[in-house]
C-alpha cells in the first residue's frame, strides 16, 4: 500500500478508513491497542478484535505512572517484542503510547491513528513522544517514528466544537510557516464548512501534515527548522501555565496573533499580512485577547523550564508561508510581548 507521506525512510502516513488500513497493515500480527476512556466510549465497535489497555483522559494522565500502567498490563497481556502497540485516540493518547512502546522490552513497534484534529496535524507526527514531570510539559520521552500513522477523518466528526476549532489553530500555524495556499484555503472557508465536509477536511489536514513532515524531514530532532513549529507556542504556553480558561490551540491562537503583532512592530511583517492572521483566527472563532495580563505573560515565558540559560528562539512570521527563528534575552521578553 502506497502511504500518502513518508517521514525519515521509516514512518508512514495513510489517509482513508482506519479500520480498514489497520487491518491491511497489521494483518497476521499480534496487536494490542491503548486508548481512552473516551475514545473507547466512543468507538466501542472499533477494531473489536483487539485486546485493550484503556488509560485515563486528560493533560494530568499524561505521565510516567500512566507508562509504568501500560507496561503493567503489557506484561499481563503476554507482550512481547513481536508486538505491535496501536494508540488510537488525540495527542496524550498517542505521546504517552508511543513512549511506553519505545521503552518496552527495550522498544517495540507501534502506530497510530490519530483521533482528533489537534493530534493528526500535529502531535502524531514526527517522532516526539513523552511525560510531563511534576507539571513540566514533555520532560521525559524519545525521538522515535511510529511505524505508521492514519488520518480517518470521519473520525474527527464525534469532536466537540471547541476541540475541533483548537486543533484549527495549529493548521493556520502550518499555513503562516510554510503554506500560503493553505492560508487562502482556510480563509475561502467558514468554520461550518471545515466541519462539514470532509473531503474540504481532508485536503487542510493533508497539507498541514506535509508542512510538519517537511520540516522534520530536514530537522528530527530540533536543533534548527523544527523550532519553526513552536510559533505561537512560547506565549501559549505561558497563558497555560498562568491560567485554564484557554485549552492548547485557543492559546496557541492568542500566542500566533501576538507573535505576528511582534513581528509587525519590528517591521519583518506587513501590516497587510498581520491583519490577515488575526483576521482568519477571528473567522475561525477565536478569542485573540490573552486571559491574563502582558506582564505575567511575560514573566512565565522567561521562566520556561525547557529554555536553558538567557536566551529564548523566537518564532516570528515574515510572510504568510515564511517564518524565522532568533535567539533572544529571557530578559527582554517583557518589553517584546507587551507592545
Ligand atoms: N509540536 C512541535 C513538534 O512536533 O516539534
Amino acid at each position: 500500500m502506497r502511504p500518502d507521506f513518508t517521514v525519515r525512510d521509516c514512518s508512514r502516513l495513510y489517509f482513508g478508513a482506519s479500520e480498514e488500513l489497520v487491518r491491511a497493515l497489521l494483518a497476521d500480527q499480534r496487536v494490542i491497542l491503548v486508548t481512552d476512556q473516551q475514545v473507547d466510549r466512543l468507538y466501542a465497535d472499533h477494531l473489536p478484535e483487539l485486546p485493550r489497555i484503556v488509560i485515563a483522559g486528560g493533560e494530568s494522565h499524561k505521565t510516567l505512572q500512566t507508562v509504568e500502567m501500560i507496561h503493567r498490563q503489557l506484561i499481563a497481556l503476554g507482550a512481547d517484542r513481536q508486538t505491535f502497540l496501536l494508540a488510537m485516540g488525540g495527542g496524550i493518547v498517542t505521546d504517552v503510547a508511543g513512549f511506553a512502546a519505545s521503552t518496552f522490552m527495550r522498544g517495540i513497534r507501534f502506530g497510530f491513528i490519530s483521533t482528533t484534529l489537534l493530534g493528526q496535524v500535529d502531535a502524531s507526527v514526527g517522532g516526539k513522544n513523552g511525560v510531563n514531570v511534576d507539571g513540566y510539559k514533555n520532560m521525559c520521552g524519545t525521538f522515535t517514528q511510529p511505524e505508521f500513522v492514519i488520518f480517518d477523518v470521519t473520525l474527527l466528526q464525534t469532536l466537540p466544537d471547541r476541540e475541533f476549532r483548537a486543533g484549527l489553530a495549529e493548521v493556520v500555524k502550518a499555513a503562516v510557516i510554510d503554506d500560503p495556499y493553505l492560508f487562502r484555503l482556510l480563509e475561502e472557508h467558514s468554520f461550518e464548512q471545515l466541519r462539514c465536509d470532509s473531503l474540504l477536511l481532508q485536503e487542510v489536514v493533508r497539507r498541514a501534515v506535509g508542512v510538519k513532515v517537511r520540516i522534520v524531514e530536514r530537522d528530527e530532532r530540533e536543533a534548527g527548522d523544527r523550532r519553526l513549529l513552536n510559533l505561537g507556542h512560547t506565549p501559549a504556553h505561558a497563558i497555560e501555565k498562568c491560567s485554564s480558561v484557554m485549552n492548547h490551540g485557543e492559546a496557541v491562537a492568542v500566542g500566533l496573533a501576538l507573535m505576528a503583532q511582534v513581528a509587525y512592530e519590528m517591521g519583518l511583517l506587513t501590516e497587510s499580512d498581520r491583519n490577515r492572521i488575526k483576521q482568519l483566527l477571528q473567522q475561525l472563532g477565536f478569542v485573540l485577547e490573552p486571559p491574563v495580563s502582558r506582564e505575567e505573560l511575560a514573566q512565565a515565558a522567561s521562566r520556561d523550564k525547557k529554555s536553558a540559560g538567557e536566551q529564548i528562539y523566537l518564532v516570528l512570521p515574515c510572510s504568510i508561508g515564511a517564518c524565522r527563528v532568533e535567539r533572544w534575552p529571557k530578559a527582554q521578553l517583557a518589553e517584546l510581548l507587551m507592545p
